[in-house]
C-alpha cells in the first residue's frame, strides 16, 4: 500500500480511531477480507454507479475529487465501522429510488444516461485529450488494455480483412474503428445515438489521420440497442455493455448476440468474485450522482453457461485489471 497525501477524505466515525494510517485506495485484490476492506476507498467508490470503469470514474465528479482519495482508517475499529455502515445502508432501496426516477425502465435510463452526462464523460475517457483525472486516465489505460487483447485475438486468429463484424454497444468506436482499418466490414451500433455519431465521426477522424485505406465496405454506425440488431457476422463483439444489466438480462442478450454470431462471439464483463462484490457493496456507501446508473458484476460460471446454452464454448481468456478497472474478456466459438 501506498501513502498518499492528497485531499483527504474526511472521515467521520466511526471510520476515525486511534491508530490512523493513510492509505491509498487501490482496487487491487488483496489476500484477506481485512486488508481488502482497508485498502479500498477511492476503488470501490468507483464501483458504485454504471461500469466497472463507470463507477470509479464517478469518484471525481461524485466527491469532488480528483481520481485520487486519502482515506482514514484505525485498523479493526474502522473495519468494525465499516461493517456497521454495510448493514445500515440498503443499495436495493437506493436501486429501486434510481429506477423510479426512469419509471422503472432500466434500459431506458441507460440510454438516457449516454446520451447526455454519460456521453460527455465517456468520450472523454475514451479519448485522447487531457481533460482527464487521474482515475479517467486510468480507466482509460485499463480500457485500451482490453480492446488491444482484442485485437491481438483477431490478429493471432488470421485478421479480419473480409469479414463481417458486428459491434454491439459500439460507444465511441474504440473496437470498431480499427477492426474497419484493419479491412473487416463492420456493423456498429449503441443504444446511444450520440454515442454512435461519435464513433462514426472518429472513424472519419482517423481515416485521415492514420492515412488508412478505406475497407471496401464502409463501416456502419447506427443507433440501435443490442437486442433490436439483425442479420448474421463471422464475429460479434460487445465490450463493456453487459456491466448495466442484471444476470437474466445478460443471459437474453448473450443468447440474441450467439443468434447473430456465425463463428465467434467476444464479450467482456465486470467478473463477480468475493472481493469485486465487497469493493461494490463498499462502493454503494458512497452514492453517486443521480446521473450514473446501476452497476453488475457478473459470475464468470454464469456467462458461460449463458453462452453455452447459446451453442459456444469459450476458447479464450483475458482479464484486464488496473486500479480502477476490472474487465473479464471471453472469446467462444460456435460449438
Ligand atoms: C462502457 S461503454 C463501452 C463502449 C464500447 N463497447 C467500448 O468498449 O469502447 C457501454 C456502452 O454500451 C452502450 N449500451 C448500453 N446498453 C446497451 C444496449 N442495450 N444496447 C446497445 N448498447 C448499449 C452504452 O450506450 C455505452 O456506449
Amino acid at each position: 500500500m501506498q501513502c498518499l497525501k492528497q485531499k483527504p477524505f474526511k472521515a467521520t466515525r466511526p471510520f476515525a480511531s486511534r491508530t490512523r494510517c493513510v492509505v491509498r485506495c487501490h482496487a487491487k485484490l488483496r489476500q484477506s477480507e481485512g486488508a481488502l476492506l482497508a485498502a479500498t476507498g477511492a476503488a470501490v467508490l468507483a464501483m458504485s454507479s454504471t461500469s466497472t470503469a463507470h463507477a470509479t470514474e464517478l469518484l471525481s465528479s461524485a466527491n469532488g475529487l480528483d481520481g485520487s482519495l486519502t482515506f482514514a482508517v484505525g485498523g479493526g475499529v474502522a473495519i468494525a465501522g465499516l461493517g456497521a455502515l454495510l448493514v445500515a445502508t440498503d443499495p436495493q432501496k437506493r436501486r429501486t429510488e434510481q429506477m423510479a426516477q426512469t419509471g422503472g425502465d432500466e434500459k431506458e435510463a441507460v440510454k438516457n444516461y449516454f446520451n447526455t452526462a454519460g456521453f460527455e464523460r465517456w468520450r472523454k475517457i475514451y479519448g485522447e485529450t487531457s481533460e482527464v483525472n487521474k482515475v479517467q486516465l486510468d480507466i482509460r489505460t485499463g480500457h485500451a488494455q482490453t480492446v488491444e487483447k482484442v485485437l491481438r485475438w483477431v490478429d493471432e486468429e488470421g485478421g479480419v480483412p473480409g469479414t463481417t463484424v458486428c459491434d454491439a454497444g459500439c460507444g465511441t468506436g474504440s473496437l470498431a474503428i480499427p477492426l474497419a482499418l484493419r479491412g473487416a466490414t463492420v456493423s456498429a451500433s449503441d443504444i446511444s445515438a450520440a454515442m454512435a455519431g461519435e464513433a462514426e465521426r472518429r472513424y472519419q477522424e482517423a481515416l485521415v489521420a492514420t492515412g488508412s485505406k478505406a475497407p471496401k465496405v464502409a463501416p456502419k454506425f447506427e443507433a440501435m440497442d443490442l437486442e433490436s440488431i439483425q442479420g448474421s457476422y463471422h464475429t460479434v463483439t460487445c465490450l463493456d455493455v453487459m456491466i448495466h444489466y442484471p444476470q437474466d438480462k445478460v443471459d437474453g442478450m448473450i443468447s440474441h448476440l450467439a443468434s447473430l454470431a456465425n463463428n465467434r462471439l467476444i464479450i467482456s464483463f465486470a467478473p463477480k468474485t468475493l472481493s469485486y462484490s465487497i469493493l461494490k457493496r463498499i462502493g454503494e456507501l458512497f452514492p453517486g450522482p443521480s446521473k450514473a446508473t446501476r452497476a453488475y458484476l457478473h459470475r464468470e460460471e454464469d456467462v458461460e453457461a449463458a453462452l453455452q446454452r447459446a451453442g459456444f464454448k469459450v476458447t479464450k481468456r483475458e482479464m484486464t485489471a488496473t486500479s480502477f478497472y476490472f474487465s473479464r474478456l471471453l472469446e467462444a466459438v460456435r460449438n
